[in-house]
């Protein structure tokens, strides 16, 4: 692709033509919600009981609001577009995006009984569990987006495309909108909670340039039970697959290259939002036109620091914290 910026004089050249840098690097249609996540309850929840809670945390949930705040941490300009409610949840949800920096004013909020989704997670030692109100998140649909908005961008995104029912049915048409616009595309589809893993994936997946998926996703994705298989069916797909392997770090396929980069050491405390984190390390350097390897790296960063704080956001959100940690492991890794 034949594409070069210069930020210096907010232009750009593509096929010799010189044209005008575009309002984002990346634009994301996707959700926003928050997660309330309840410490030190005991297993078993006895009914009409008052069982107490030692700890809470309400922080920023939703896939695709976690990409957006971290890339939007990390110096990429971004556009958010979604649905929510009327209502205080919908608000702060709103806030904690818009204070890393993404642009939320085609937000809609849309009065009515369905309220902003929200996720209660009652975490014990070893395992939680997890209950959602989908609320807004399934009504999100094409008339919630403008697509002169979305397209005024360099990168498109969509997460959690099983979760947004009520945009799916037009995703495929949303992701060839961006294409003839000149847009690079990616996709990373989260689990399916049905498990069916249809609704014209493959359709959608024509017009994507990077799929993000980790490994249990890329499987199911392809109907295959081994990661090799999985990995060569979908780069027949998409120019490029990257598949992210949790501790393992993540792998890439582009044509008949393979590319592979460990995770980094740490210790790590929640997972939640790591695959996100992982997507938005990896699509900042992406859209800078960074090699592959560098993508990858950056990723597993991302990734890595995403799990030492609970939440996919709370990490990204200390800015002290995080100069001192990205610092701290590029010198050790020497990158
Ligand atoms: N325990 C861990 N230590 C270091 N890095 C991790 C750890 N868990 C996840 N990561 C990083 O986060 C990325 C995404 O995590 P993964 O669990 O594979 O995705 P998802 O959250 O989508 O299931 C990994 O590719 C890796 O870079
Ligand atoms: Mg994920």
């Amino acid at each position: 692709m034949d594409i070069r910026w210069t930020r210096e004089n907010n232009r750009y050249k593509k096929k010799g033509q010189t044209l005008k840098m575009p309002r984002f690097d990346i634009t994301i249609a996707g959700e926003l919600n928050l997660d309330l996540i309840f410490y030190g309850l005991p297993d078993e929840l006895p009914p009409e009981r008052e069982l107490l809670a030692d700890r809470m945390m309400l922080t920023l949930g939703g896939s695709s609001a976690i990409l957006a705040h971290n890339l939007s941490a990390l110096g990429s300009r971004v556009g958010f577009q979604t649905r929510i409610g009327d209502d205080d949840l919908g608000e702060n949800a709103l806030l904690r995006l818009q204070q890393s920096g993404v642009d939320v004013s085609e937000v809609r909020r849309v009065p009515g009984p369905v309220k902003t989704g929200l996720t209660v997670i009652l975490q014990r030692a070893a395992w939680r569990n997890i209950v959602t109100y989908s609320g807004t998140i399934a009504e999100t649909t094409w008339d919630d987006l403008d697509l002169a908005y979305l397209a005024d961008s360099r990168h498109f995104h969509v997460s959690s495309y099983y979760l947004q029912s009520g945009l799916r049915p037009r995703v495929v048409e949303l992701f060839r909108k961006m294409k003839e616009a000149g847009l690079t595309t990616s996709l990373d589809t989260n689990d399916d909670p049905d498990d069916k893993w249809e609704g014209g994936l493959q359709d959608v997946l024509r017009y994507v340039d990077v799929f993000l998926p980790n490994e249990r996703e890329a499987q199911k994705a392809t109907g295959v039970s081994d990661l090799e298989t999985a990995v060569k069916k979908l780069a027949a797909l998409v120019p490029l697959v990257v598949v992210k392997l949790g501790r393992e770090g993540a792998t890439a396929q582009r044509g008949t290259e393979r590319f592979t980069s460990p995770a980094f050491r740490v210790e790590a405390v929640d997972p939640v939002g790591a695959g996100d984190s992982f997507d938005a390390g990896f699509l900042h350097e992406y859209v800078r036109g960074a090699d592959l390897a560098a993508c990858l790296a950056a990723g597993n960063l991302a990734g890595a620091f995403s799990t030492t704080r609970p939440g996919g956001t709370e990490a990204f959100r200390d800015a002290k914290y995080r100069t001192q940690f990205f610092q701290e492991q590029k010198l050790q890794q020497g990158l």
